[in-house]
């Protein structure tokens, strides 16, 4: 059995647990072993009376020495940073879905995971439900990548949809996003674009082998543009999306976000409501795209929930013995275009 600590059970949190549950069969069938919630750690009790008897207000009762796994989605710094810090010494694994955090510092608790000889994981950090940090890490390293433009805020390209597709105004586009469960708990990072240069530093910094600090990407968010900006656009045939982009530059890295109008049937320009897309340029597999949710309660929990099996597989032998059941093969394949 693998026993998992789950730090906060907002949106994200509440969708681990949920999709845990729902395809726990599945996920046992494949690993072999059982994932067990053993706490979560909530900050107000009273708000969430009657929902779980796993949930405490006691951190020490999620990072506990049962656990192997401690998942953090409480957002923030303090004390989400000293809580993984205190996770990993204990050589716990530690998967976290809070891009503060990992832009602020994922160098340090990687290596501070290198030194436990555990694994920092933080999957959903970017892009939400995509896959894309494991990509960039093994899948796309034999690249040089030059390039990367991308949409990476959901909450923004919500908005702007909705004002370009719906003509709704900013301010009941945010209180949307916000009840869907999009926006930050502090929904300023997202529509000041802090958010997206936050997750373009993390991929940046993967991309390009060298530290992208976000404070020195130059940012401009969305709260300035308007109806007349959204009719200017049609106009033209354009729509505006707030695009987050690096590039190579001599021995340097350009890296800014911005809002910026893109043709209606461009790759970009279909990219609707909270979905995310990031392309990549590099030198061995030319460009690549890759699109989905990139924000909101089960896409996020999918990547979560994707470390969690990700760090099981590779830590077979400490687990119990890895059985994976197959399903009764097919005697009859059926032409599924009949
Ligand atoms: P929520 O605000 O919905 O949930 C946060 C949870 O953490 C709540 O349960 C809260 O407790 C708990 N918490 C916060 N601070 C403390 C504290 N000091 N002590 C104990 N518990 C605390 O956030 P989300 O689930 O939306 O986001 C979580 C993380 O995931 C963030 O880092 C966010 O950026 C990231 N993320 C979010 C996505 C999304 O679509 N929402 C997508 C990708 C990443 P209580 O309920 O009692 O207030
Ligand atoms: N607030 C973030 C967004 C959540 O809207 O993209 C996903 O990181």
């Amino acid at each position: 059995m693998v026993s998992i600590g789950v730090l906060g059970y907002g949106v994200v949190g509440s969708g681990v647990v949920d999709l845990l549950q729902k395809n726990g069969d599945k996920l046992r069938q494949k690993l072999g072993v059982d994932l067990n919630v053993f706490k979560i750690l909530v900050k107000n009790l009273d708000k969430h009376k009657g929902r779980s008897p796993l949930l405490t207000n006691k951190a020490e009762d999620v990072i506990h020495e049962k656990v192997d796994i401690v998942i953090e989605v409480m957002g923030g710094i303090d004390p989400a940073y000293a809580y993984v810090k205190k996770a990993l010494v204990m050589k716990k694994h530690v998967i976290t879905a809070n891009k503060d955090l990992v832009a602020a510092h994922g160098e340090e608790l990687m290596a501070l995971a290198r030194e436990n000889q555990v694994c920092f994981a933080y999957e959903a950090s970017v892009g939400g439900g995509i896959p894309i940090i494991r990509p960039m890490t093994d899948s796309l390293a034999a690249n040089d990548i030059s390039q990367i433009a991308a949409i990476l805020n959901g909450t923004t390209n919500y908005i702007l949809t909705k004002m370009y597709k719906e003509n709704m105004d900013y301010k009941a586009a945010l209180q949307e996003a916000q009840r869907l469960g999009f926006a930050e708990s502090n929904p300023e990072s997202d529509v000041m674009g802090y958010d997206a240069a936050r997750k373009l530093s993390i991929l940046s910094t993967l991309a390009y082998d060298q530290k992208i600090d976000w404070k020195e990407i130059d940012v401009e968010g969305i709260t300035h543009i308007d109806a007349q900006d959204i009719k200017y656009a049609k106009k033209l045939g354009c729509v505006i999306k707030l695009l987050a982009i690096s590039k190579k530059k001599g021995d340097g890295i350009f890296a800014a976000v911005r809002p910026v109008m893109v043709s209606e049937k461009g790759p970009f320009g279909q990219i609707d409501n909270e979905f995310n897309g990031i392309m990549f340029q590099g030198d061995a597999i030319g460009e690549m795209m890759f699109i989905g949710k990139g924000a909101g309660k089960l896409p996020t929990a999918s990547a979560v929930v994707g470390d969690i099996v990700h760090i099981v597989q590779n830590h077979k032998g400490k687990y119990g013995k890895v059985i994976v059941e197959r399903k009764q093969p097919c005697h009859k394949w059926e032409n599924p275009f009949q």
